[in-house]
C-alpha cells in the first residue's frame, strides 16, 4: 500500500463541534486511529450551512489539529451528512432474469437495484444511498445473496436515503474551501452505526439514536440491513436551553452545569443532594438541590424518547427491536438517559461508544465521536482505490458511491 493510500479520514460537521478523525489501515486488515481534531462548530445549524466563512474556519481548525496530531497531510475526506433535510424510504425493484438458463448474475442484481432506485424525486433532492435489504427470487423471499441461484424473476428491497442537493453542495463547498476534497458523502446514521452497533444487533433488530446538539438521528436495523431513518428535531442543546431559562443563567453556564450535575431521571438523584451554582453579576455562588436541576431536564428527555417511540411505532418496528435501543452522540452522555429510556421503552438500552479501532482508541472512545470514527470505519469497509483517489468530481463521486452500494452487498 502506498503511504498516502493508507489513510482514511472522517469529517463530521455537527451543530456543536466539527470533528476530524484520521485512520491508518494496517497490513493485517485492522484500523488505527492516529489523529483527532475537534473544533467548536460555527456557522452551521442542524447540518445546514448558515454562515459560510465561519463554517470554513471551524472545518480548517479541526483538520489542522488532526493533521498535526497524525503527522499527515489531509487531501480527501469522507464527509458526514445530517440534518432534517435527510429523508429515508423503502423501495422495490423487479426485473426478469436475463440469462438463458435463468441463473442470476451480478448484472441482474445491478439491474434490479437500478429499477429500485428509479423513483421520481421532488425537485432539488438527490439520492445519497441505495442500501439493499433483501431479495425475492420468484416466490421465495428473504434471500441475502441471490447470485448463482436460479429463477425467472428477481426482486430487491432497498432503503433509499435522499437529501437536499443545495444543503449537501454548500457543505461540500465549505470543505473544499477549507482545502480538502470530498471522497464520498455518508449519512450520519450509517456512519455512527458502523462504530457503535454490532453485527449481531443489526441482525436481531436494533434502533440507534444519535443525540447531537440540535437533532437526534434515528436508524432502525433488522436482518443486517437499514430499514428506517428519521431525524427528530430535538437534541442536547434543548436541555441546556431549558436549564438556562429555568435557572436564569447564561447558556455557557447552563451547559457547564448540565455536564457536571445534570441527570435525566430525577428519581436517581438523592433528595438531599446539593450543587453549587454560579450566580450572575459577581455575586456568591448559590447552593441548590440537584433534584431541581434534574426536574428541569427530565421532561425534555421524556419528550425526545416519546417522539422516538412515536416514530418507531408509526413505522411499524415496535416489535422488531430484539436488541433494544443504543444511544450515542454527545447528548447520550447525560447521566440518567439510558435509565429513563429503559422506563419509557421497556427494552434493553445501552450507551454506545465507538469500538473497532486501535491506536489512539481511548482518545475517541466517547459517544460524541461515534459519527466521525464511523466514517473512517465505513470508508475502510467500503474502500475502493477509485473512491479513495476520487477528487471532487461529481462523476467520480457517483461511481464511488455506486461501487459502495455493491461493496455493501457482495
Ligand atoms: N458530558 C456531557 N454531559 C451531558 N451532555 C453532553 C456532554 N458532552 C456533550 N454533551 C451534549 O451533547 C451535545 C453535542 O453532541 P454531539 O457532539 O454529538 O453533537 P454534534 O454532532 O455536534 O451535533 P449534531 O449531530 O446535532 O449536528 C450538546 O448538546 C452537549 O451539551
Ligand atoms: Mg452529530
Amino acid at each position: 500500500m502506498a503511504r498516502n493510500e493508507r489513510y482514511l479520514i472522517g469529517l463530521d460537521i455537527g451543530t456543536s463541534k466539527v470533528c476530524t478523525v484520521v485512520g491508518e489501515m494496517l497490513d493485517d486488515g485492522g484500523l488505527d486511529v492516529i489523529g483527532l481534531g475537534v473544533a467548536e462548530s460555527k456557522g452551521l445549524k442542524r447540518g445546514v450551512v448558515v454562515n459560510l466563512e465561519a463554517a470554513v474556519d471551524s472545518i480548517k481548525k479541526s483538520i489542522e489539529e488532526a493533521e498535526l496530531m497524525a503527522g499527515v497531510e489531509i487531501g480527501a475526506v469522507h464527509l458526514g451528512i445530517s440534518g432534517p433535510h435527510i429523508k429515508g424510504f423503502n423501495s422495490r425493484g423487479v426485473v426478469a432474469v436475463a440469462g438463458k438458463n435463468r441463473e442470476i448474475t451480478r448484472d441482474d442484481v445491478r439491474r434490479a437495484i437500478d429499477a429500485a432506485r428509479a423513483v421520481s424525486l421532488p425537485n432539488g433532492r438527490e439520492i445519497l444511498h441505495v442500501l439493499p435489504q433483501d431479495f425475492v427470487v420468484d416466490e421465495q423471499d428473504g434471500i441475502g445473496a441471490p447470485v448463482g441461484m436460479t429463477g425467472a424473476r428477481l426482486e430487491v428491497n432497498v432503503h433509499i436515503v435522499t437529501g437536499s442537493v443545495t444543503s449537501t453542495q454548500n457543505l461540500i463547498a465549505c470543505v473544499n474551501r477549507a482545502g480538502v476534497e470530498v471522497a464520498d458523502t455518508v449519512i450520519g446514521q450509517l456512519a455512527a452505526a458502523e462504530a457503535v452497533i454490532t453485527p449481531d444487533e443489526k441482525e436481531l433488530g436494533v434502533a440507534m439514536l444519535d443525540i447531537g446538539g440540535g437533532t437526534a438521528d434515528l436508524a432502525i436495523f433488522e436482518r443486517g440491513s437499514l430499514w428506517h431513518t428519521a431525524v427528530i428535531a430535538v437534541g442536547g442543546d434543548h436541555f441546556t436551553n431549558d436549564i438556562a431559562v429555568g435557572l436564569r443563567m447564561p447558556i455557557p453556564d447552563a451547559e457547564k452545569i448540565k455536564r457536571r450535575a445534570g441527570c435525566a431521571l430525577s428519581a436517581m438523584v438523592e433528595e438531599d443532594e446539593t450543587i453549587e451554582v454560579a450566580s450572575v453579576g459577581g455575586r456568591r455562588p448559590r447552593v441548590m438541590a440537584r433534584r431541581i436541576l434534574s426536574e428541569i431536564v427530565q421532561p425534555r428527555a421524556e419528550e425526545i424518547f416519546h417522539l422516538v417511540w412515536d416514530e418507531i411505532s408509526k413505522a411499524g418496528y415496535e416489535k422488531s427491536l430484539n436488541s433494544g435501543l443504543v444511544l450515542t452522540g454527545g447528548g447520550a452522555i447525560l447521566d440518567g438517559m439510558s435509565e429513563i429510556a429503559e422506563q419509557i421503552f421497556d427494552l434493553p438500552i445501552r450507551r454506545g461508544s465507538p469500538v473497532g479501532v486501535g491506536g489512539m482508541a481511548d482518545h475517541v472512545s466517547n459517544p460524541a465521536y461515534a459519527s466521525a470514527v464511523g466514517l473512517v470505519l465505513y470508508a475502510h469497509r467500503n474502500r475502493s482505490p477509485e473512491a479513495a483517489r476520487a477528487g471532487g468530481s461529481a462523476l467520480t463521486r457517483m461511481v464511488g458511491r455506486l461501487r459502495t452500494v455493491f461493496k455493501e452487498f457482495f
